[in-house]
């Protein structure tokens, strides 16, 4: 068990102010990592921040961080390496979701979801590489964790675009740690597949697969994921969490360009 432990290590985890990005954070923490919360949401990201325990409890920082723009990922980056000790694992989880039937999808929407989901998860693999690898600003190579979506696994209505998106953080994945790999950088990548959990992100989806007509009531698109779930029940944010931790720790070192679905059997 002692191979879970992140002792010594630093993690900046995007979209860390809310939802699985905060549950993220926190279970990084406790297991020992030093974190830093990195998001568009200055408030309530710092809070987070200041919440969490761990052994480094009080040693965990925010910095505020725009995943589109490649500016922000460099003074993210070069704050975790001179302000929090280094980088040594990194989850890409900063995404948005916007419902929509694919013949009433709006361009602008398209273009928003390829540019957070898309754009800024290309980003974050191009600067965490950049900074773990051996001449990087950290330098000690380390574990990328993407967070893709059960959505990339399975056919399901009303996010068409979203899902494509989700894929793409797949094939960035794979891609990315074959390249780490031939070029020494000494850092894993891999992402995970979540399936539906009820954060601000999971119940909206819900709603909206009512409002567009696919179901009956946001109780009825909840029931038919869970109908479509061996496991029986929404995931939980502890169930990607862990997960998380899993991949960031040594117990998964040889362990790397996998998607790895925390779905409860849902996903093909
Ligand atoms: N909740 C689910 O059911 C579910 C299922 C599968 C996958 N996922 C994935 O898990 C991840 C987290 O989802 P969630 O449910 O916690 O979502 P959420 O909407 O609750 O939280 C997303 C966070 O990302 C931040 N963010 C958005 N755009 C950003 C940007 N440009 N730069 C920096 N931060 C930004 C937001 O401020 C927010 O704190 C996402 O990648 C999502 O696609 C969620």
């Amino acid at each position: 068990m002692t191979q879970y432990h992140l002792n010594g290590r630093t993690a900046l985890v995007t979209g860390g102010a809310q939802g699985l990005g905060e549950g993220m954070a926190h279970a990084l923490a406790e297991a020992g990592a030093r974190v830093v919360v990195a998001d568009l949401q200055g408030e309530l990201g710092a809070k987070v921040a200041e919440s969490l325990g761990g052994p480094q409890a009080g040693n965990h920082g925010f910095v505020q961080l725009d995943v589109t723009d490649e500016a922000s990922w460099q003074n993210a980056v070069v704050a975790a390496a001179d302000d929090f000790g280094g980088l040594d694992v990194l989850v890409n989880n900063a995404d948005v979701e916007i419902s929509s039937l694919i013949t009433e999808v709006d361009p602008k929407d398209i273009r928003t979801m390829l540019e957070v989901n898309f754009l800024g998860t290309a980003l974050g693999i191009k600067h965490g590489l950049r900074a773990m690898r051996p001449d990087g600003v950290a330098g000690k190579g380390g574990s990328i964790i993407n967070i893709s979506s059960v959505a990339a696994t399975i056919a399901f209505p009303g996010i068409s675009i979203y899902s494509a998106t989700k894929s793409a953080v797949d094939r960035l994945t794979r891609v990315a740690s074959m390249e780490a790999g031939k070029l020494g950088y000494g850092v894993r990548v891999n992402c995970i597949y979540p399936g539906l959990v009820p954060t601000a992100m999971g119940a909206g989806l819900a709603s909206d697969m009512a409002e567009l007509g696919l179901f009956g009531s946001p109780e009825e698109a909840v029931g038919a994921v869970i109908d479509l779930t061996p496991s029986g029940r929404l995931g939980e944010v502890a169930d990607m969490a862990d997960a998380v931790v899993f991949l960031a720790s040594d117990a998964s070192r040889f362990v790397n360009g996998v998607g790895l679905p925390v779905d409860g059997g849902m996903g093909m």
